[in-house]
């Protein structure tokens, strides 16, 4: 079977802070996505990385005292990368726009848009909001004439000589692709705030300033050609998804990966991601051959999906309001598995949702402990218990009769396999919420883990063992055998559990996870006669493990 690619990106962040749990957010879901496209063999590229050239670094760094922008730079870029690798984020790769390898992109691209006659310098008053890296028109601002997402800072007055990129030239281009690709801006609710933008700008004739006088500003990228300019941050910002896959340094990588298949975005950057971004491309795309499709069409970003806003127990997550906690310390005792369980369960993807402490913990102690948690315990006790320690083996257990065990609301095999296929699609679709209510059980299809709980007291193993142990034999090895699928089910999302679950079946989960995704979901895969070790709780009860 050929391979596909999957090229997934999250925002690059600021670093004048550290990482809470509202970016841990778009980064669970693009690593649990990754992490599925690796179980199916495709070949894939997660880019997270920093956006360094802000003034907003530079402010946070005086904050703190500071006055070596490259060490305060270096140090924090260090903080968000082993954050990650805390909460389980196997990202390929991680870009800095202070790289090397970032500028030479960066002027390549600015060159061709230049060439392409969509920069024009012009002189500009407005108003600017260094929270946002953006320029405010009166109708973006609160009455009292400040940034509705930072009324604690004033806005600043700009007034200057920039260059402007022409976005007005691709309103009608842009309107096409959205209209001609439905599924280019998820989820489909936000299409029309992107539409209504594209009229805005048509109507209001919004061209963006895409540079700074370099004396107002202490970072950014020169502008190729004038001396007196730096290009602004965002503009070198999204050019990171291409930089990040070779554009100017490795054509061969570049070739490989673009298009980027999911550019990953909070809903607060939809606009510079579904807007701008695209029609930078279809400029420089009249330029540079390796921006363009064999028809001559720029190669645009496949899909950006927007997700909602975390609040933190009600509060906006704020580093002046203090509550920006690392996920870490989230994680202290439930564990980064179940952090990353909750972000991708408490709210459908796209919509807004809250962070709270209690709600985490009654998750942890429901959803996990006792929905999968128990379920293993039970069943591989069971098994021990009335199989010598090992996955059920009688004679008459043959693969047919363990395909169903003949209890009305337990699916059997048939049902699995179906739950699979829904579960593929949905990882396809970007819908991680989705996935977990499938294995969990809220959604059509039988055999999830209710249907697994509800299994164990309709046949009651523990009873039926005394009287038919031939049955007791087929019950339990339906479950063993689900515990392995439902191990693939939730690996992409909760990596640590999916191993030990694979474990508490005696299994080697290095080898069972590289059997592939469609390999190793046939049923009756688990040998009958195995061993299975002595089980350890999955999700030990929190009182207990803050009592040691
Ligand atoms: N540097 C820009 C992005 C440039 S991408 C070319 C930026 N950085 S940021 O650090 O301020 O935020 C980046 C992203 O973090 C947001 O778009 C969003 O994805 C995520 N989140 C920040 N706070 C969040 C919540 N409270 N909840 C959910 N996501 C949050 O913007």
């Amino acid at each position: 079977m050929p391979t596909n690619r999957f090229y997934v990106t999250t925002p690059i962040y600021y670093v004048n802070d550290r990482p809470h749990v509202g970016h841990a957010y778009t980064t669970v879901i693009a690593d649990a996505l990754s992490r599925y496209h690796r179980l199916r063999g495709d070949e894939v590229r997660f880019v997270t990385g920093t956006d360094e050239n802000s003034q907003k670094n530079v402010e946070a760094m005086e904050k703190a005292g500071e006055t070596d922008l490259q060490a305060y730079l270096d140090r924090m870029a260090g903080a968000w990368k082993s954050t990650w690798s805390e909460i389980g984020i196997t990202f390929d790769d991680f870009i800095r726009t202070t790289e090397p390898r970032h500028l030479a992109g960066v002027e390549r691209f600015w060159k061709a848009v230049a060439a392409s006659g969509d920069l024009e310098k012009r002189t500009y008053q407005s108003m600017y909001c260094v929270g946002c890296e953006g320029f405010k028109t009166p109708s973006e601002m609160n009455e009292d004439g400040r940034c509705p997402l930072h009324p604690n800072k004033e806005l600043t007055k700009v007034q200057e000589e920039n260059w402007f990129f022409k976005l007005t030239n691709y309103v009608e281009p842009l309107r096409a692709y959205i209209r001609e690709h439905e599924d280019f801006v998820q989820p489909a609710s936000r299409r029309n705030e992107i539409l209504g933008y594209l009229d805005a700008v048509e109507k209001e004739g919004l061209d963006v300033s895409v540079s700074r006088e370099k004396k107002k500003l202490s970072v950014g990228i020169p502008v190729p050609g004038d001396e007196d300019q730096r290009i602004y941050v965002w503009f070198d910002a999204l050019l990171n998804y291409m930089t990040a896959v070779g554009y100017g340094t490795d054509e061969a990588l570049f070739q490989k990966f673009w298009p980027v298949n999911l550019q990953l975005v909070g809903k607060d950057i939809l606009k510079f991601h579904c807007a701008l971004w695209p029609a930078m491309i279809m400029s420089a795309a009249k330029q540079d051959a390796l921006l363009r499709n064999e028809d001559g069409s720029p190669k645009l970003p496949q899909h950006v999906f927007a997700h909602g806003f975390y609040t933190l127990d009600g509060m906006k997550i704020s580093k002046s309001l203090g509550n920006a906690i690392p996920p870490s310390e989230a994680a202290k005792d439930v564990g980064m598995d179940a952090v990353r369980y909750y972000l991708l369960r408490e709210v459908q993807l796209g919509e807004d949702g809250d962070f709270s402490f209690a709600r985490l913990k009654e998750r942890y102690q429901a959803d996990l402990g006792n929905t999968l948690g128990n379920l293993v315990q039970r069943v591989v006790a069971m098994s021990r218990k009335y199989f010598d320690g090992k996955v059920p083996t009688l004679d008459a257990v043959t693969a047919q009769s363990l395909s169903d065990v003949g209890v009305n609301s337990w699916g059997g095999s048939v049902a699995i396999h179906h739950l699979a296929s829904e579960i593929a699609a949905a990882y396809d679709a970007f819908n991680t919420f989705g996935v977990v209510q499938r294995v969990w059980g809220t959604g059509e299809s039988a055999s999830n883990l209710i249907a697994a709980n509800k299994l164990i007291e309709e046949t009651q193993p523990f009873k039926l063992a005394k009287t038919d142990l031939e049955a007791t034999g087929r019950v339990l090895y339906a479950l063993l055998e689900s515990i392995r699928w439902y191990a693939w089910f939730v690996a992409p999302i909760m990596p640590e559990t999916a191993n030990k679950m694979l474990v508490a079946l005696g299994l080697d989960a290095t080898q069972e996870f590289a059997k592939g995704w469609d390999a190793a979901l046939t049923w009756g895969q688990l040998e009958p006669g195995s061993l299975l070790p002595e089980p350890s709780p999955l999700f030990p009860r929190l009182e207990e493990k803050t009592e040691v």
